[in-house]
């Protein structure tokens, strides 16, 4: 219960800031000491919660603790140079922040809540050579990485999330045309933008036909895209982009290769392998009969297409940790090979033991979102959004 005394403290002017969600990312990214403390209730909390790097400190001490008992919720508070309140949509963050700079505790608050960290988009260049560029846009909140690759006023996308205003955006300030949509698997964890970024720019939608059905609903697909298979070329202005077969994650999960002309390549994954994992290969419902599969891929497959100067850039990150200072998230297949365990190398029979069991909890809505990536759903705006709440659970677990 408020009391009077306390009422009239809040109403103070105080110096407490909000932080924009972009300059969190910024922070989280640099390893700033920061700490968070995340008065949402427990429940919430326990959904999805702002992550940074490993060693970032996030307490959960939800908002009407402190109303029941500030003391005890005082002492939760974490130290830090830099203390970050985050709640659901801002104003019980900005009212404990508040009440921690009257109690001496220096703090700010995440503006707009945690919706603002879920919406979060992030634009950077991962590679500006004079034949082009390759830009990396990620959504964080989801652990969710894209790509388009620019090159003489023509882009491809690489497995484009739902809001296509980002890539609208950089398709306009790089003065570039949309000519390819790719999209390397039917996703199971968000929902593609693939075929919208092609209707609103009349470039071609491309998908492997394995995924253009429901895996469990074994429905076909009501989508207008272009067939993928092994060994495809085309050419995104002056850069070669070349298709991998690699099932495993799904059956119709491809790797696109890209040859630019200073000899550089380029692998974007998908959900296959990841920078310090791969992709589960049960969110089909049958990991059984697919993690063979998936060991042919990453060990048969792979180490035949590409070399170990290759650059390596996935669809997904587990952790921050993944990122690299720049905050691009790609690794050479060299460095990989030392550094990811699931490509240590294991015999046919240890690789699916292993794999199978250590399959992390199978989201359900993941079901429903493949079929709106199959065109058989059409969810509204909110449904999407509660579809795509949380991190993904793309990767193995303990890999
Ligand atoms: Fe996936």
């Amino acid at each position: 219960m408020l009391t009077q005394e306390m009422t009239q403290e809040i109403n103070v002017e105080t110096a407490v800031q909000p932080i924009e969600a972009a300059d969190l990312y910024a922070k989280l990214l640099a390893g700033a000491d920061l700490a968070i403390l995340d008065v949402r209730n427990g429940e919430d909390f326990a959904r999805w919660k702002v992550e940074g790097r490993k060693d970032l400190t996030i307490v959960n001490v939800p908002y009407f603790a402190f109303i029941e008992d500030e003391d005890a919720s005082l002492a939760q508070v974490p130290q830090a140079e830099e203390l970050v309140v985050v709640c659901a949509k801002e104003g019980s963050s900005q009212y404990i922040a508040e009440l921690l700079a009257e109690r001496g505790v220096k703090a700010s608050y995440l503006a707009e809540g945690i919706v603002s960290w879920g919406n979060l988009y992030d634009v950077r260049n991962v590679v500006d050579a004079d034949w082009g560029r390759i830009v990396q846009v990620t959504r964080p909140a989801r652990g969710d990485v894209s790509f388009l690759v620019i090159s003489d006023g023509e882009a491809a996308v690489i497995d484009p999330l739902r809001h296509t205003e980002q890539y609208m955006q950089v398709l306009q300030d790089n003065n570039a045309l949309l000519t390819h949509a790719f999209d390397t698997h039917g996703h199971a964890d968000h929902i593609s933008g693939g075929p919208a970024l092609a209707q609103r720019t009349g470039a071609r939608y491309f998908l492997h036909p394995y995924d253009a059905i429901h895996p469990l609903d074994m429905l076909p697909a009501r989508l207008d895209y272009v067939p993928l298979q092994d060994g495809d070329q085309f050419v995104v202005g002056r850069v070669d982009v070349d298709v991998i077969w690699f099932p495993g994650h799904t059956l119709g999960q491809v790797n696109f290769r890209v040859s630019a002309p200073d000899g550089s390549h380029y692998l974007f994954t998908g959900d296959g392998l990841f920078l310090s994992s791969f992709g589960r290969p049960d969110l089909g419902g049958r990991g059984e009969a697919w993690t063979p599969i998936l060991f042919e891929s990453l060990f048969e497959r792979l180490p035949q297409r590409i070399d170990d100067a290759t650059w390596i850039l996935p669809s997904h990150f587990s952790t921050l940790d993944e990122a690299d200072v720049g905050g691009r998230f790609a690794q050479t297949y060299g460095t990989l090979k030392q550094q990811n365990d699931g490509l240590r190398p294991r015999s046919r029979e240890e690789f699916t033991g292993w794999v199978l069991a250590n399959l992390p909890h199978f989201p359900p809505e993941y079901v429903e979102i493949k079929r709106v990536n199959a065109g058989l759903v059409i969810p509204n705006e909110e449904e999407a959004g509660e579809l795509e709440l949380g991190k993904n659970i793309c990767a193995l677990s303990g890999a």
